[in-house]
């Protein structure tokens, strides 16, 4: 099937995406919730690819897993992190040949200790490069982020490093994780649900949301040229007319 034309001067800044529907997907072929993560993992290097190719995307933000992801089994929990080091071994050197720079939200240090050390690594190995940022969001979870916000704010103020009547909205900004990246201009979901998860809920106030029924192991180049050509059919008005 032929990719939709894209304009290529409009392409969005910073994609987000929220990679749901693995689960699904491996019932769905009568397989174990570990073989659909896995699955999830060419998509994972499709997309990035599709990205990388498309050349002026300047960063894809990947949900990988959220705070609240630690309510499910512990064997699933262990795959989820099992795969990442996996994925960090197979991908890092052709990522960094292709002058991809990796970053890492969330909170970070209660992460596996294993986890932790792969990803540092592809963080430091990577932290020059200039073609494109994938940035992955792990034990990540918006109320955390802007909580831990709030008390680094708090703590600078209280240092008398930062006075009350100076926060305002930028200022603020700058205490989220990674306050260089520009926020996302296109969200987009898999897997069917229309919901945010506890996602980017300050860097999302303006983005353009796309829904995609595909679940996310089928997730490939042609869903994503259809969620930006639809980024690109919205009308942008950022409240004014
Ligand atoms: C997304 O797929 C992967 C993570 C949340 C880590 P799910 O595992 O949530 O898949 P479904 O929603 O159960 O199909
Ligand atoms: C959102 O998916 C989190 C990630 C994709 C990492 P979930 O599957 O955890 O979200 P809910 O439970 O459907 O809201
Ligand atoms: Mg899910």
């Amino acid at each position: 099937m032929a990719l939709p034309e894209l304009d290529r001067k409009r392409l969005p800044h910073h994609i987000a995406i929220i990679m749901d529907g693995n689960g699904r997907w491996a019932q769905k072929h009568g397989l174990s919730r570990a073989a659909g993560h896995e699955a999830g993992m060419k998509s994972v290097k499709a997309i990035i690819r599709a990205c990388r190719e498309l050349g002026s995307i300047e960063v894809l933000t990947l949900y990988a897993f959220s705070t609240e992801n630690w309510r499910r089994s512990k064997t699933e929990v262990g795959t989820l992190f099992r795969l990442l080091s996996k994925y960090v071994a197979l991908e890092l050197d052709n990522l960094h040949k292709e002058e991809v720079r990796i970053t890492a939200m969330g909170r970070l240090d209660d992460l596996p200790s294993r986890a932790q050390e792969d990803l540092r690594h592809a963080v430091e190995l990577t932290a020059s490069n200039k073609a494109m940022t994938v940035n992955v969001a792990l034990n990540y979870g918006a109320h955390a982020e802007l909580a831990d916000a709030a008390r680094a704010v708090a703590r600078d103020a209280k240092l008398g490093m930062l006075e009350p009547e100076s926060i305002d909205e930028s200022c603020f900004s700058r205490y989220l994780y990674l306050p260089d990246l520009p926020d996302p201009d296109l969200l987009i979901r898999t897997g069917g649900e229309m919901r945010l998860s506890n996602f980017m809920l300050w860097q999302l106030s303006y983005a353009e949301l796309v829904f995609s029924r595909v679940l996310w192991p089928d997730f490939r180049k042609r869903h994503l040229y259809l969620a930006i050509a639809e980024f690109q059919s919205r009308k942008r008005r950022f409240g004014g007319r």
